[in-house]
């Protein structure tokens, strides 16, 4: 027997995509945007003081559930709401209803609409909720999911958070208590906290938005985790960021910048659905910002929020849970024990581990992270010194694209390579590493302000570190950018220990004995001793550098050194442009003179495609490498 045909809405087109589209954005969405504006009247909840948050008397926590058309699922999502355990905290709920879309408008269905949305009112206002303020929000027209979202919360405060579930999820009794110890954790205990933090997922996570992306693969031993996707089968919003990116959306909304990000499955879906999601917004604004968000592996596919999937625009019939729900019974480990963060790792949009936060200040802190940052026992140290910020962030762009990681970044200190370190890139915070050289290796404190002379220091102490663990350096500043990957991990002539180039400050060497021995004997002392007499260091100028005199003292003693031409291989951008003609067959590199100041560069780029930047300065693409 055939069972009677079910009738999909036309808005299936999607189905293919289905699980994947519909793991951010899974429970309706409308046939048209609109900029329906209301009045939220977020009611202000009296601050009560709270025991248990002894640093926090005004943490406030909403739960905002959206729905729609569903009554069966909405009960259920609000049953399971009301017998989570709340300890003695005062919860808010607040019931955002969306309206249906005019359609056809064939009146007995038009009829058989407005029974439905009446049912659901009546629903929730016979729905007793003990825990704090219900609010009903009964919308007048259908806005879809991306208003839903937006709209449903405007922090009053920082002490203010908003837990969001779509109506056909279902919470763990457990869930609160859980959120409030990774809120305690996470937020309030300072030495945990991180302002890249934007909320915590409830949902099992399966999802990898950036193409060619890892698959997610976690040791059991790890619960919790950082990770940038939003997830929106339950999802903790901190009010900090949350408010930050509704400044940002209205910025970019209103100047019509769409939040296209290459390399990502989202991007896909915006080109198809464009204002009825949210999520690539808020996903450009994350990657835009390298924000993350906490997420749970409870193993044997458990966790505290389930999505139903039910039947509805999206699922032609209902799908069925996705994850087991956790709870009391099914509790074989301590959940509400935090871990310190330092203990997390961090995942990008590829599921590639980042690690925030390296910012080296001593040769032996340098040690400890060559080791995990060389690839073929090489890496490349990029000289920040004097370069543009977004000089400096293109070219960090382009070692993405490159799959270029055994990099380590060296400048002052500043506001830029602390929020590079922040977003996983390893620095070297060139101010505390002079000092640290300094203190034994007594040079002068009265040159301690040349910045020069501190470049020139550090940089020639970062290659001695190197030297130790017989690994290769490469020095290069910001003036150049690499069109391949290959330039580094080329066999090299192995009978010089130094390559120079003739144009720029290229600088190689090699990890060998005979170079560490040079270098720690011969050169050191002498580069220390050169810029103890000033006279001797002609203060500044673009022809002494470090490599300038690194070179110049290598050729008194007698050293080989190779000399590069560099213009074999590479294109050089002068002022007047570049020659496009001149790339192609087998350039590796564009170079440009110091001298040529960041927006003609920029320029330059631009027209050459090599400028991969966008408006917020942050990377056009997502580009995954599967490790
Ligand atoms: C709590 O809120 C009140 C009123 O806004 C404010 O005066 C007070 O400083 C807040 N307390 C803390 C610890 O933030
Ligand atoms: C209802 O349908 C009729 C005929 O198709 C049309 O003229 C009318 O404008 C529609 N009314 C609404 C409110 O959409
Ligand atoms: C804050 O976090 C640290 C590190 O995890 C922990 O040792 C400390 O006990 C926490 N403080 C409170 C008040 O929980
Ligand atoms: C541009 O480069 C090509 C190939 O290198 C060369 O033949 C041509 O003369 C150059 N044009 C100019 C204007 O320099």
């Amino acid at each position: 027997m055939v069972g009677p045909k079910r009738h999909f809405l036309p808005l299936l087109f999607l189905s293919l995509s289905a699980f994947f589209f519909l793991f951010l954005c899974h429970s309706y969405f409308s046939s048209h945007n609109s900029n329906t504006n209301f009045i939220h009247s977020l009611q202000k909840s009296n601050p009560i003081a709270n025991p248990r948050f002894p640093n926090s008397p005004n943490f406030t926590f909403i739960i905002k559930v959206l729905a729609f058309n569903r009554l069966d699922s909405l009960s259920r999502c609000l049953r399971s709401l009301a017998a989570a355990d709340y300890l003695s905290d005062r919860i808010h709920l607040h019931i955002y209803i969306d309206h249906f879309s005019p359609g056809n408008n064939d009146s007995l269905q038009l009829d058989s609409k407005l029974d439905g949305s009446h049912r659901i009112l009546g629903f929730v206002d016979a729905f007793e909720w003990r825990f704090g303020e219900k609010l009903v929000h009964y919308r007048t027209e259908n806005v879809g999911l991306q208003a839903q979202w937006l709209e449903a919360w405007w922090p009053s405060s920082d002490d203010e958070f908003a837990f969001v579930v779509e109506d056909d999820l279902e919470v763990s009794p457990l869930y609160y208590k859980f959120l409030r110890s990774l809120i305690m954790n996470f937020y309030y205990n300072a030495s945990n906290f991180s302002p890249s933090v934007y909320g915590a997922s409830l949902q099992r996570p399966r999802f990898v938005p950036g193409k060619h992306g890892n698959k997610i693969q976690l040791d059991s031993g790890t619960r919790l985790f950082f990770y940038q996707i939003v997830g929106t089968w339950g999802q903790l919003l901190f009010p900090k960021p949350w408010k930050e990116f509704r400044l940002w959306y209205d910025k970019h909304k209103a100047k019509g910048i769409k939040p296209f990000l290459d390399g990502m499955v989202t991007t896909g879906w915006y080109k198809k659905m464009g204002e009825r999601i949210w999520t690539p917004w808020f996903i450009k604004f994350i990657h835009s910002r390298g924000y993350f968000n906490i997420y749970t592996n409870f193993l044997r596919e458990r966790a505290l929020s389930v999505s139903h999937r039910d039947a509805g625009v999206n699922y032609g019939k209902t799908a069925g849970p996705d994850s087991q729900l956790l709870d009391e019974t099914s509790l074989d480990f301590s959940l509400f024990e935090m871990p310190p963060l330092s203990n997390l790792k961090w995942y990008d949009f590829c599921f590639r581990e980042v690690h925030p936060g390296r910012v080296i200040g001593s040769v032996d802190e340098l040690g400890s992270i060559l080791y995990a940052v060389q690839k073929q026992e090489t890496i490349i140290f990029v000289s920040l010194f004097g370069a543009s910020e977004s000089v400096t962030r293109n070219m960090l762009c382009h070692f993405e694209r490159l799959n270029i990681w055994n990099y380590i970044l060296m400048g002052p200190e500043s506001d830029l390579l602390l929020d590079l370190s922040r977003r996983g890139h390893p620095v070297i915070n060139a101010d505390k590493f002079f000092n640290n050289i300094k203190a034994y290796k007594s040079i002068p404190s009265r040159y301690s302000n040349a910045e020069l002379i501190k470049e020139i220091l550090v940089k020639a102490y970062v290659i001695k570190s190197c030297l130790g663990f017989r690994y290769n350096s490469w020095m290069v500043d910001v003036n150049m950018l690499f069109i391949r990957s290959d330039l580094f991990l080329e066999t090299i002539d192995p009978t010089y220990d130094f390559y120079v180039g003739k144009n720029f400050k290229l600088f190689y060497v090699r990890g060998s004995s005979s170079a560490k021995k040079f270098w720690v004997d011969d050169l050191l002392s002498k580069i220390t001793e050169m810029v103890d007499d000033s006279r001797k260091v002609a203060l500044p100028g673009d022809g002494i550098h470090f490599v300038y005199m690194a070179a110049k003292l290598m050729e008194q003693k007698g050293v080989r050194i190779k000399r590069v031409d560099e213009t074999s291989f590479s294109v050089k951008i002068g002022a007047d442009g570049v020659n496009q003609s001149s790339f192609g067959d087998g350039k590796k590199m564009v170079f440009w003179s110091t001298e040529i100041g960041p927006n003609l560069i920029q320029m330059q780029l631009q027209e050459s495609g090599m400028w991969i930047l966008d408006s917020d300065s942050s990377c056009m693409a997502v580009v995954c490498h599967r490790s």
